[in-house]
């Protein structure tokens, strides 16, 4: 099986690895073919035009190669965007700035893109929710 030079450096450097502190939300995303988790941390903070961008990310990945791998690009690609570009951060998208997986990897890639979507999903789901209490 042979692995891009991006997915064997992210794989062996895996850039924000670990949980962050006061993350504005977290979530856990499983892969049903094969049992293995990934754990999404994000903390949002706002750029200069106001606008709410992921400021931090990390990730906690119960899994193979492929899958750290993907979640190390993932959480680079997210750092940085408003919430809104980063909704748009596709698996394909990932796994293409990885410069491709095997094909029998492919579905490796399905967690971290996944997780960062249910992530933000479930922050903005909290806020409209302390909108309507408060
Ligand atoms: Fe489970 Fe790769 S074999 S994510």
């Amino acid at each position: 099986m042979q692995y891009s030079k991006e997915v064997l450096d992210h794989f062996t450097h895996p850039r924000n690895q670990g949980k962050i502190k006061n993350a504005s939300s977290v979530a856990i995303v499983g892969n049903p073919r094969c049992g293995d988790i990934i754990r999404v941390y994000i903390k949002v903070g706002k750029n200069k035009k106001g606008e709410e961008i992921i400021q931090k990310t990390g990730f906690e990945t119960l899994g193979c190669g492929a899958a750290i791998a993907t979640s190390s690009m993932m959480t680079e690609m997210a750092k940085g965007k408003t919430l809104e570009e980063a909704l748009k951060i596709t698996n394909q998208n990932v796994v293409k700035k990885l410069g491709g997986l095997p094909s029998s990897k492919l579905h490796c890639s399905n967690l971290a893109a996944d997780a960062l979507r249910k992530a933000i999903k479930k922050y903005k789901d909290e806020k409209e929710k302390n909108k309507k209490v408060n």
